[in-house]
């Protein structure tokens, strides 16, 4: 498993954690899904859709959370969302145009470094901030 769940990943608010949970599945059914079929499964590209409009949904409920606290990280926090759909939409271009040329332990490296990363830190201070941690 790419990212085993993680409770530092929980948030306190049901629906933002049961988004991560819902991310952290997909991130690591594509994972296998990549490995497995060393990036031939025809299924990949709507694995790609889905996650794409899973993250760009979860976020905008982040930003909701954020506009409704005036939390004032605001704009870093929804930098790192935007750097991270584009970072997605660059793999499903570089999946698209190379068939199944896009390195298996790389996207793993990515969307590892991503959720890991976006979660632990952004979304663990903005949580911690607006005082729904547990
Ligand atoms: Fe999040
Ligand atoms: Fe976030």
């Amino acid at each position: 498993m790419l990212v085993p769940w993680n409770d530092r990943y929980a948030t306190g608010i049901d629906e933002v954690d049961f988004e991560h949970r819902e991310l952290v599945e997909l991130v690591n059914r594509i994972h296998d899904t990549y490995v497995e079929s060393n990036g031939g499964a025809p299924a990949i590209a709507a694995l790609f859709g889905d996650l794409n409009r899973a993250i760009a949904a979860h976020f905008a409920l982040e930003e909701h959370h954020m506009r409704a606290a005036g939390y004032r990280a605001l704009p870093a926090h929804k930098a790192d969302h935007e750097r991270l759909l584009d970072d997605l939409r660059d793999m499903m271009d570089a999946h698209e145009a190379a068939g199944t040329r896009v390195d298996a332990a790389e996207l793993g490296r990515a969307l590892d470094a991503w959720f890991s990363v976006h979660f632990g830190t952004h979304d663990a201070k903005l949580f911690k901030a607006i005082g729904h941690h547990p």
